[in-house]
């Protein structure tokens, strides 16, 4: 198969880990015989520093033009302690996805068993734990109408949601959901915004055309304590964009680590596969960045944008087999982890390599 793929690496750790990931794709061409060609593209403090715009007009239209885009991170320090910056790496990523209606971000929360005793959870609360995020994309107070009055003193940021918003993303979690363990978690906060409480009526709406879906409505402060008390008990979690976003650095140590959190981000057009971690300035250019977020955001191209599932089921082979070898980046090693085995992020991608051209 021929398939076009942009790459966006974008800032700090970005740079590093979308490497290894891009080499993942180049083994998965051949060994299955697939045609891979590949562009690149600008985006945050990058782009900034190259056009003025953390987003250029060129990078949308590669983008749209491909079949899918690996994106790396976004973000500087130079901007995160200065309030004041009005363009902002971040925006970068905010615009693509809206531009390219990803209204959908899927980030699942799979522990790998080898990885029981990487989280600071314990082991018999985490077992067996697979859950799969529905984080809406494109709307929320991320998208509202935002600004300062009273000379700056005071600022606002809109929650806001539609009908149409909401509904698009609940079908996709509540059909998702049908092909799992058939229970839905709603998060949302009802009893207080009324922006949760169309959301709540929605989900309300919707789920009689699932019968067989097991629907709960939970609050978003209780939801982040079950989460930590018995993250068995979620199957599929639809939520708005920034609880989504909260909730799920969260779950990432039920996951043991962010470098371990894929996702997808889709909706009208091209996917874009995406890390859920950022740009890690306290580790970048230090060659410890985990890479495995990115693999397995390859993962996830291959199966949701391309359709292959052989190919994307053997790229989470390689990183369970990598993982059960015992290899470790500093984020996933544990007390028992032997320093031979603690490897930066070029070496794990080397093992992840060897397994797939074997
Ligand atoms: P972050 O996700 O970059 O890092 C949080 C912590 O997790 C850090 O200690 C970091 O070292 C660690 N970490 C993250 N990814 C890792 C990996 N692959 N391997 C090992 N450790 C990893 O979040 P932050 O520190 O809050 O933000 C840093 C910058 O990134 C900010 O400018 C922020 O706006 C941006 N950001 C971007 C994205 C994105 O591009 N999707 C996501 C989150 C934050
Ligand atoms: C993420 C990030 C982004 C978000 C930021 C960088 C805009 O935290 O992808 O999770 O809040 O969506
Ligand atoms: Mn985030």
């Amino acid at each position: 198969m021929k398939k076009h793929i942009v790459v966006i690496a974008g800032d700090g750790i970005g740079q590093e880990v979308t490497a290894v990931g891009k080499q993942v794709l180049d083994a998965i061409a051949k060994k299955y015989d697939h045609e891979f060609t590949y562009d690149t593209a600008l985006i945050g403090h990058e782009a900034i520093e190259a056009t003025g715009n953390p987003i250029p007009d060129e990078t949308i239209t590669k983008s749209k033009a491909s079949d899918a885009i690996l994106f790396g991170a976004v973000g500087h320090p130079k901007y995160d302690n200065d309030p004041s910056a009005k363009v902002r790496p971040e925006q970068g990523l905010l615009g693509i996805r809206k531009a390219l209606g990803l209204y959908a971000n899927l980030r699942p929360i799979k522990l790998f068993d080898e990885l029981l005793s990487a989280s600071s959870i314990k082991p018999e609360i985490l077992k067996g734990a697979d859950i799969l995020f529905f984080r809406e994309l494109t709307g929320d107070v991320y998208f509202g109408e935002r600004g300062r009055k009273d000379d700056g003193d005071t600022a606002f940021d809109t929650m806001i949601y539609s009908r149409y918003e909401v509904e698009r993303i609940v079908i996709k979690a509540f059909d998702a959901a049908m092909t799992r363990r058939r229970k839905l978690c709603s998060v949302d906060k009802a009893n207080v915004l009324e922006s949760s409480r169309l959301w709540r009526e929605v989900v309300q709406e919707i789920a009689p055309r699932y019968p067989e879906v097991e629907v709960e409505h939970q609050f978003v402060d209780a939801a982040a304590m079950l989460l930590i008390k018995d993250p068995k008990r979620f199957d599929v979690v639809v939520t708005g964009n920034l609880f989504g976003d909260i909730l799920t650095d969260e779950a990432s140590q039920i996951a043991g680590s962010m470098g371990m959190l894929a996702s997808a981000s889709v909706g009208d057009t091209t996917g874009l596969y995406e890390p859920i971690h950022g740009s890690a300035h306290d580790i970048t250019g230090k060659g410890v960045a985990n890479p495995l977020a990115s693999v397995l955001s390859v993962a996830l191209m291959l199966d949701i944008s391309f359709g292959m599932k052989e190919e994307a089921n053997a790229v989470v082979d390689a990183v369970d087999s990598v993982l059960k070898a015992g290899f470790r980046t500093r984020d996933i090693a544990d007390a028992t982890t032997a320093s031979d085995k603690i490897l930066g992020t070029q070496a794990m991608g080397e093992q992840i390599l060897q397994r797939l051209t074997a």
